[in-house]
C-alpha cells in the first residue's frame, strides 16, 4: 500500500504535495519522491527513507516549483526500498513521469519485450515498466498521453492507482484506478489527486472517487471526463461532499487503525495471493519456494521460529504442513530457540515469520540457524526489512502497513502465504491428489469474500462484547487447526483490553483448567462443523454443567451448539485447513469492542511496541 499525491492548479505544487505525502505516510513509509514541472523541465527528487528525509534533500535541490507535480510515499512490493526503486519514475525519454500504488503482475513479460525494443531500466520496479510501456504506445501509435495510458493499461494485469504527466503537455495529469484507491479533489481552477482525501481536505471538500477500471484526464480549465479503461465509454462523475475530518480520513473513516486493518483483511489476503494463486490453472507460483524446492523436499524437518501472533501463525502452519504436505514441522518461540542450544543441521529448513521483519529474537534465531547450516526462509510484511535481508529466500505478505500494535491482517496474510507454500510442496511431493489440490486452491480463492461475510456479524459481536467486557478472566478453546486461533484470540484480548485470558486445546480442560470454570468465567469456544465437532460439543457440555458462560464461534446454520451456548457467532463454511482465516475474525472484533468499551488505547496499548527490536 503506497501513497500517491498530485496537484495541478493556480498554487505552487511543491508545498501541497510535500504536506500531502506527510499525511499519507501511514500508507507506506520506506521511501518517498516528488516530480515537479518547473515551466521547462521536470525536477525529480526521490530517496529511501521517510518524507522528512525527502524534505531535507529537497530544501537544497528545489529552487523553483511550478503548479504541476506528483509525489509518492512507498510501501515496497517489488524491488527493495532504495533511491532508485523509489517513485516517481521517468520514462526512457525523460518526457513522462509516473507514480503508482499497486502491483503489475505481468511486468516481467512486458519488460522483456520493451528491452527487445531498446528500452533500458534503472530500477527493479514494475512501475518503471509501466511508464515505458505507456511511452512505447504513445510513440508507436502516435496518440495522446490519455489514450496511450488507456491502451497500455489494457495490456497489464494487476492493481494500480496511477498519476502520469508529460512535460510537453504540462496542463494535464492522467489518472487511472484498479484495485487501489484514487480520489480527485475538485477546487476552483485546481485539481488534487491522492490515495485518500487527507492531502486536499483543507483545500476542497468536493471529491470524485474513481471506481475500478476507470481513468480520467485532469486538465485545467476543463470539466473532468471519466472513462472506462476497457471500452472508452464515458462515466458520469459522482461529485461527493466530504464529511470526514483529517484524522478520520487517515483511518479510512474507522475509529482506530486496528478496526481499519481488521476490515482490510479481505483486500490484504487477496493482495497476498494475487499472482501466486492461479486456481483456474491449478498453479501456485512462488519463486522463493520454486528456486529452493529441493531444500524443502529433502528437508528432515521444517523449524518455524517467530514471536507473538506470528508464532500463532506458525502453529497453524504446523497443522497445514503436516496434514497436507506430510512434512515434519516444529514450531519454536524464537526467544527460547536462540538460547536453548537446539540441534540444528544443514538438513533443516527454518521458516522465520515476522510482520515487522525487525523482531530481535526472531533475527537472532535466524542467525543461529544459519550458523549451523540450515536454509532459512522468511515470511515478512516489510520489504527490505532486516529479517527479509538476513534470510536465504522468502515470500512477502502484501498486507500493507500494519499500524495497530495488535496484529490482525498480518496474521491472516501470514497464514495465506504459509498455506500456499504447503500446497505447493504437497503438489510437488505428490502428497495431495489433483482434485484435492484444486479444491484447496478454489476454496482459498473464496476466502476474501467469506471474510467479508464474517465481518457482517460485527454489530452482533459488539453486543456480545458488551456482555463480557467486565470479565476478570476469559478462556479460549479450540481443537486442531483452531487451537492456535484460541491462543491468538486470547492474546488479542490480553494485549488491548488488559483482561487476563488463556487459550487451550479444548481437550486439555479436563487436565486442570476446568477447575477454573464457574458462572463468572466466559469461555470462547471455536466449534466449526468440520473441526472435531462432536468432541468440541462434549467439551461445551462439560463447561455448561459447571455454569461456565459459553460464546461459540460456529459454522453458519449450526443447530446443536446453538442449543448449548449462551451466545453463538456464525462464520461461513470452508475446509478445516482454511478455517483459521475465518474463525479469527470474530475474536479480533470481540477483543476490539471490549477494549473500546473499556476506554483502552486500542492502537497503542500500554507497555507494548509495534516492533520488539530489543530483547
Ligand atoms: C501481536 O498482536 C503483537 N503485536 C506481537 O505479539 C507481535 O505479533 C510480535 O511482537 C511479533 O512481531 P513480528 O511479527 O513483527 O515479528
Amino acid at each position: 500500500m503506497c501513497g500517491i499525491v498530485g496537484y495541478i492548479g493556480h498554487r505552487e505544487a511543491y508545498p501541497i504535495i510535500l504536506k500531502g505525502l506527510q499525511r499519507l505516510e501511514y500508507r507506506g513509509y520506506d521511501s518517498a519522491g516528488i516530480a515537479l514541472y518547473d515551466g521547462n523541465n521536470i525536477k525529480l527528487s526521490k530517496t529511501k527513507g521517510k518524507v522528512a528525509d525527502l524534505k531535507e534533500r529537497l530544501e537544497n535541490e528545489i529552487t523553483t516549483t511550478g503548479n504541476l507535480g506528483i509525489g509518492h510515499t512507498r510501501w515496497a512490493t517489488h524491488g527493495i526500498p532504495n533511491d532508485v526503486n523509489s517513485h516517481p519514475h521517468y520514462s526512457n525519454s525523460g518526457d513522462l513521469v509516473i507514480i503508482h500504488n499497486g502491483i503489475i503482475e505481468n511486468y516481467e513479460a512486458i519488460k522483456t519485450e520493451l528491452i527487445k525494443r531498446g528500452y533500458t531500466f534503472n530500477s527493479d520496479t514494475d512501475t518503471e515498466v509501466l511508464i515505458n510501456l505507456i511511452e512505447e504506445v504513445k510513440k508507436k501509435q502516435g496518440v495522446k498521453l490519455g489514450k496511450a495510458v488507456q491502451i497500455a493499461l489494457n495490456e497489464v494485469v494487476g492493481a494500480y492507482a496511477i498519476a502520469v504527466f508529460d512535460k510537453n503537455k504540462p496542463n494535464e495529469i492522467v489518472v487511472a484506478k484498479l484495485g487501489s484507491p484514487l480520489a480527485i479533489g475538485v477546487g476552483d481552477e485546481e485539481f488534487f489527486i491522492a490515495s485518500d482525501a487527507s492531502p486536499f481536505i483543507e483545500f476542497t471538500k468536493n471529491a470524485i472517487y474513481l471506481e475500478d477500471e476507470e481513468m480520467a484526464v485532469v486538465r485545467l480549465g476543463k470539466k473532468i471526463k471519466i472513462r472506462k479503461i476497457k471500452d472508452d465509454s464515458l462515466v458520469n462523475p459522482l461529485m461527493q461532499e466530504l464529511k470526514f475530518n483529517l484524522e478520520q480520513i487517515e483511518k479510512g473513516g474507522y475509529e482506530h487503525f486496528m478496526l481499519k486493518e481488521i476490515y482490510e483483511q479481505p483486500h490484504a489476503i487477496r493482495d497476498t495471493y494475487r499472482g501466486r494463486l492461479l486456481a483456474k490453472e491449478g498453479i501456485v507460483r512462488m519463486s522463493g519456494v520454486e528456486n529452493h524446492k529441493e531444500k524443502f523436499l529433502n528437508a528432515n524437518r521444517i523449524i518455524i521460529v517467530a514471536c507473538g501472533t506470528s508464532w500463532h501463525a506458525g502453529l497453524v502452519a504446523e497443522y497445514i504442513f503436516e496434514d497436507i504436505a506430510r512434512i515434519p514441522v516444529e514450531v519454536e518461540y524464537a526467544s527460547e530457540f536462540r538460547y536453548r542450544n537446539p540441534v540444528i543441521t544443514n538438513k533443516d529448513v527454518v521458516i522465520a515469520i515476522s510482520q515487522s521483519g525487525e523482531t530481535a529474537d526472531t533475527l537472532a534465531a535466524i542467525k543461529l540457524a544459519k550458523s549451523h547450516g540450515a536454509f532459512v526462509f522468511g515470511v515478512c510484511n516489510v520489504v527490505g526489512s532486516s529479517i527479509a535481508r538476513e534470510t536465504d529466500a522468502g515470500a512477502y505478505t502484501h498486507a500493507g502497513p500494519e499500524i495497530g500494535v495488535a496484529s490482525t491482517k498480518a496474521f491472516t496474510t501470514q497464514i495465506t502465504v504459509l498455506t500456499l507454500i504447503a500446497l505447493k510442496l504437497a503438489k510437488e511431493k505428490g502428497a495431495i491428489s489433483n482434485s484435492q489440490f484444486h479444491y484447496h486452491l478454489e476454496e482459498l480463492e473464496l476466502i476474501p469474500e467469506k471474510v467479508e461475510k464474517a465481518l457482517k456479524s460485527d454489530e452482533h459481536i459488539k453486543s456480545v462484547a458488551k456482555t463480557y467486557k467486565d470479565a476478570a478472566n476469559c478462556l479460549y478453546l479450540g481443537r486442531g487447526y483452531n487451537f492456535p486461533v484460541a491462543l491468538e484470540g486470547a492474546l488479542k484480548l490480553k494485549e488491548i483490553s488488559y483482561i487476563h485470558a488463556e487459550g487451550y486445546p479444548a481437550a486439555e480442560m479436563k487436565h486442570g483448567p476446568i477447575a477454573l470454570i464457574d458462572e463468572h468465567m466466559p469461555v470462547f469456544v471455536i466449534a466449526t462443523k468440520k473441526g472435531h465437532y462432536e468432541k468440541v460439543v462434549s467439551n461445551i457440555q462439560e463447561i455448561k454443567s459447571r455454569k461456565g458462560k459459553i460464546i461459540a464461534i460456529v459454522t453458519e446454520g449450526d443447530v446443536d451448539v446453538k442449543k448449548l451456548a449462551d451466545h453463538t457467532i456464525e462464520i461461513p463454511e470452508t475446509i478445516e485447513s482454511l478455517s483459521p482465516l475465518l474463525t479469527t475474525i470474530p475474536l479480533q472484533l470481540l477483543s476490539y469492542h471490549i477494549a473500546v468499551m473499556l476506554n483502552k488505547n486500542v492502537d497503542q496499548p500500554r507497555n507494548l511496541a509495534k516492533s520488539v527490536t530489543v530483547e
